[in-house]
């Protein structure tokens, strides 16, 4: 299971890298605005330096929603660092554009996606990545692992090559459950990775193994 990061916060990014476990970023306008990165210049210069402080794959989000508005933007990022995947929304343009990018070996990742249907027309449109939004299901009373579920049913059934990159990660049990699952990729906050780091035995074994060393010496 592949690990991304889902922040433009750079300290945070770095941290995730340190611990040798990050296999690449996503990002979307929104959080580009959270960190204060706004405006066309800092935003591709951010999506560089994002680049430069990790190895992996690195989603960059169009903003255009129009066929060749997207076909612009998202040959302008690629273009930015070999790292870059040309995030694209799940609309009917986006499919085409997936499919522009898919024929020019450009590697995409189809935003936006809340249905089934909606993660098997991007694998049709040959997406490297689809990003169904778990998190914004469960807020609305619908289970978001059951469409993790779904997509990997589907894909499993004609080996489909798209890779199921759960997003909206919004806590530890997230990561767990996707993995049970099978999802390829998962990208949420670095407090929900942290987290998978703790438990009370762990903390309260190592200080009784400390204590006793320390008796013998
Ligand atoms: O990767 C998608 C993600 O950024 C959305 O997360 O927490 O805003 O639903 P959230």
């Amino acid at each position: 299971m592949k690990f991304f990061i889902d922040t433009a916060n750079l300290n945070q990014i770095k941290e995730a890298q340190d611990l040798g476990v990050l296999d690449g970023v996503t990002t979307n306008p929104s959080l580009m605005a959270k960190e204060g990165i706004t405006g066309a210049d800092k935003i591709l210069k951010h999506y560089v330096d994002i680049c430069e402080a990790v190895e992996g794959d690195v989603s960059a989000e169009v903003i255009a929603v129009d066929f060749e508005g997207m076909i612009k933007e998202g040959e302008q990022l690629a273009a930015l660092h070999p790292q870059i995947v040309v995030k694209i929304p799940m609309i009917k343009d986006g499919i085409k554009a997936l499919k522009y990018f898919s024929d020019r070996n450009i590697k995409t990742n189809c935003t936006l996606i809340f249905s089934a249907g909606q993660a098997l027309l991007a694998a049709k449109a040959g997406a490297t990545y689809v990003s169904p939004f778990i998190g914004r299901l469960d807020d609305i009373s619908t289970d978001g692992l059951s469409l993790i579920n779904e997509i990997r049913e589907i894909y499993d059934n004609y080996a489909f090559e798209t890779e199921i990159l759960a997003a909206s990660i919004r806590h530890t049990m997230h990561i767990i459950d996707c993995a049970k699952i099978g999802a390829d990729v998962m990208t949420g906050p670095l407090n929900a990775i942290m987290g998978l780091l703790n438990h009370p035995l762990t903390d309260s074994g190592l200080q009784k193994f400390l204590e006793d060393y320390k008796k013998g010496n």
